[in-house]
């Protein structure tokens, strides 16, 4: 799940579904302006970590620190992992902001796929595409 700003709503249900259904793994990448401010349901997403409902919760705070901090460099610092995820079968879902955000998200994911998977970016075009067809990459941004 990659969820920034508003993105992060839709999520809160999936997690919830998740809790009840007691299965799967499920990693979240969330990002805002500023931890202090804009932590969205801080408390609710740290209770699902410590529970073991989320099993990875990765932030990026964009105004926390003077370089700006986007939630694709999260994805792009977790490559590797990311891959092995999406090797064993892992559905992408993207909220928020279609302008800017999901676009670069979509070149990150493209890249994680190149890089880790050792392919042209051809290649790592048509399984991002093939992912798209299978319903395992989903987006739903404004
Ligand atoms: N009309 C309205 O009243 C209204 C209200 C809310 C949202 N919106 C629109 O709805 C969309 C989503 O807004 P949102 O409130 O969910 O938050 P957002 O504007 O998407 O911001 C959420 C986080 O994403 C960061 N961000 C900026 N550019 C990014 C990029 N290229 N890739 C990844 N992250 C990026 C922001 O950082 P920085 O801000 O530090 O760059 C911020 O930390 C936007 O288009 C926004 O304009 C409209």
């Amino acid at each position: 799940m990659i969820g920034p700003g508003t993105g992060i709503a839709p999520f809160r249900a999936f997690l919830q579904e998740r809790q009840v259904q007691g299965s799967g793994r499920n990693w979240l990448f969330f990002g805002e302006q500023r931890a202090c401010t804009d932590f969205y349901y801080r408390d609710e997403l740290l209770g699902w970590q410590r529970d073991g409902v989320l099993q990875r919760l990765d932030t990026a705070f964009s105004r926390d620190q003077s370089e700006k901090v986007y939630v694709q460099q999260r994805m792009l610092e977790q490559g590797a992992e990311l891959w092995q995820w999406l090797e064993q079968g892992a559905h992408v879902c993207v909220c928020g902001d279609a302008a800017r955000m999901a676009k670069d998200v979509d070149a990150a994911l493209k890249k994680i796929v190149q890089a880790h998977g050792k392919m042209s970016s051809a290649a790592a075009a048509l399984y991002v595409s093939h992912m798209s067809k299978a319903r395992r990459y989903l987006r739903d941004v404004y």
